[in-house]
């Protein structure tokens, strides 16, 4: 079973655009009539599920509607956003630490026993080696985790252990540890290493940590995803360069029919850290493959894999061979059967590698650049691929024997996607039991379907009908740069809340009358709490001095849906937005004097214009109450 195209022969492919799948043919306006029907919300009407997609190298997450695909809202995660007021109040400061920026990619719901259970959704940062936590509760982020110790380039995360047990994390890159150490990248091969994480989510609240590591010869991990049921407790990733390439690693991780995939047994290394097995480095237990057996073992994939995804029963996992025309599908209980009897090809660094031949169930012909594939979990699998531009369904096993002679058989449909399909996901295709009927395909590529919005162009996310025996491509929107992978729950599988109750704030310097609020001096140390409520600020006067520190909180009282207050204050980037009930707080050195009006940022009311107020920056010794004075202005 060796590939049967080189990479030549794909590069000419691609550079001639040629593809299988070939032209979108027209649609008939019975068609059209059809399509918009499935995909129209009329105003009033709500969507059936939510799409929750990362937002790639903008670090945020968007949320969208499915079936109408429309931009919802936006949850900041690893950037500031002026909408929401992230990245500007002193906790969401907080969190973002020292960087602007993340590189969300794979989001993953939270589960109990295989299936969503609307609680909470995770994020990597593939740029600085940090997992983040959305509570469902409230659609915001309440923890950034990282930079990871001795795991660089947190890519091949977050994948999420079927009872919510663990976020699983793969290395992109590798580079000498513990960080801070430096080696030439042309000792790659001795010096570099690559690393496995398990980050322990805390079952009652979802507090994340580093639980603990595994060490990795310094391949490039790629995607992966977890086992469940049969598979409980293990999980899988593909990578490239398993030539241990360190430069030009187009030509050079390219030059091996197959590289090697991982496959590790979560609970084994949970056990051997219990068991006192492991060595710390930089404050974390890190297991070395080679010296506790059991936890980690290599399967050989074809060639240059990409996604690898475990089916809804646990028992099949498919691997996408990017320069492969094939997909590759493991069975489990055959990867079982070779670890329990030794079926080994031989050993890397001490990791055995099963024999491929004694892992495989088949190769599926499915077409060109096959990356990702998920699941209806009715038997059949949709398989994303780069060059052919186009989702691929197929029939996983159990096969005929007849479909074993020729898997071209199992290829049931293939719809052509526009354009260079990344990732897709189907509706709830991780868990054991999807729901199925949705498809969205998320393209690397709009190539000017769109009007024309100049050099910059939007990512492009295609709707497909997957209920019926052939799939319909329904919709397309497009999307902020860039998407890699989402996830989709059924609007009635989460309850969040529009108002945070007066009584679930707990911040000690939340006011809520009037006569709670005003302004403190202590030494140079000023404090301002402040009130908002339709159409004002109480207090509306904050008075300082120069060289002061300035600690304003403020209170947004309303405990009504959509009223939502903001605090712009002029010259001093700050910008706060309070939602119903929330408390929020800034803190500033003043460093000239003047009037600086500030303002509520977020339309609330007819009187919304004035509501506004004047932070009085004084010169030291002036002011209504000399040096020493502060006075909040009240009505
Ligand atoms: Cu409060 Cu606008």
């Amino acid at each position: 079973m060796k590939p049967t195209i080189t990479l030549n022969a794909i590069a000419l492919v691609v550079a001639l655009g040629f593809t299988s799948c070939g032209k979108q043919t027209g649609t008939s306006q019975a068609e059209r009539t059809a399509n918009a029907v499935a995909s129209y919300v009329a105003p009033g009407e709500k969507d059936e599920y939510y799409l929750f997609y990362s937002g790639g190298h903008s670090g945020q997450v968007y949320v969208a509607g499915i079936p109408s695909l429309r931009h919802i809202s936006t949850i900041p995660v690893f950037a500031p956003y002026p909408a929401t007021g992230y990245g500007f109040d002193e906790e969401s400061k907080k969190m973002l630490g020292d960087f602007s920026w993340g590189d969300v990619h794979h989001p993953a719901l939270s589960q109990t026993n295989s299936k969503y259970d609307g609680r909470w959704l995770f994020v990597n940062d593939n740029a600085n080696n940090r997992i983040a936590r959305i509570d469902l509760h409230d659609f915001k982020t309440h923890q950034i985790l990282g930079p990871i110790p001795n795991s660089i380039g947190n890519h091949g995360s977050s994948f999420i252990t079927e009872n919510s047990e663990y976020i699983l994390c793969a290395t992109r890159f590798s580079v000498p540890l513990p960080k801070g150490r430096v080696a030439d990248p042309k000792d790659y091969e001795k010096e570099f290493n690559g690393m496995v994480s398990g980050i322990k989510v805390d079952p009652k609240t979802g507090e994340m940590k580093v639980g603990w590591q595994i060490l990795t010869p310094p391949f490039d991990w790629d995607l992966g995803s977890t086992g469940k049921r049969p598979s409980s407790g293990w999980a899988f990733w593909t990578s490239y360069n398993t030539e241990m390439a360190h430069d030009t690693l187009e030509v050079n991780s390219t030059q091996k029919d197959r590289d090697l995939a991982a496959v590790v047994n979560w609970r084994a290394a949970e056990e051997a850290v219990a068991d006192g097995k492991a060595e710390m480095m930089d404050g974390v237990p890190i297991i070395d493959p080679a010296r506790v057996p059991g936890v980690l073992y290599f399967v050989p994939i074809g060639k240059s894999p990409h996604g690898m995804d475990v089916d809804p029963t646990g028992k099949w996992i498919v691997a996408g061979g990017k320069l492969q025309p094939a997909t590759t599908v493991l069975n489990f209980e055959k990867v079982q059967a070779a670890i329990n009897n030794k079926t080994f090809e031989g050993e890397f660094r001490g990791v055995p590698i099963l024999k491929y031949e004694a892992v495989v169930e088949g190769e599926v012909p499915v077409g060109l650049g096959p990356l990702h594939t998920q699941y209806d979990g009715k038997g059949n699998a949709y398989t994303s691929m780069f060059i052919d531009s186009c989702i691929v369904k197929w029939k996983l096993p159990p096969w005929t024997d007849e479909e074993k002679k020729d898997l071209t058989k199992v290829v049931l449909d293939k719809v052509p996607a526009h354009f260079s399909t990344g990732h897709l996901v189907v509706a709830g295709s991780d868990t054991a039991q999807p729901y199925g009927k949705w498809c969205v395909a998320m393209n690397k590529l709009s190539a000017g379907r769109h009007i024309n919005v100049g050099p910059s162009q939007p990512e492009s996310s295609q709707l497909i009908d997957i209920s019926g025996e052939k799939m319909k491509m329904i919709a397309e929107a497009y999307t902020e740069p860039e998407p890699h992978f989402a996830q989709i729950l059924k609007v009635s599988d989460v309850q969040p809340t529009e108002v945070y109750p007066k009584d679930e704030n707990k911040d000690p310097n939340a006011v809520w009358e009037k006569a709670q609020g005003g302004v403190t001096r202590n030494g140079n140390q000023v404090v301002a709490k402040l009130m908002a409520i339709r159409s004002r600020f109480n207090p509306d006067r904050i008075d300082a001095q120069v060289g002061d520190e300035l600690t304003v909180h403020v209170t947004n009282v309303e405990q009504t849906r959509d009223m939502i207050h903001g605090f712009g204050l002029i010259e001093h980037n700050i910008n706060m937005v309070m939602d119903p009930g929330e408390t929020k707080t800034f803190h500033i050195k003043l460093t000239k004097p003047g009037v600086f009006p500030f303002y509520c940022t977020n339309f609330c009311s007819a009187l919304h214009q004035e509501m506004q107020g004047y932070l009085v920056v004084w010169k030291p010794g002036e002011g209504p109450s000399g040096a020493s004075g502060a006075v909040g202005g009240t009505k």
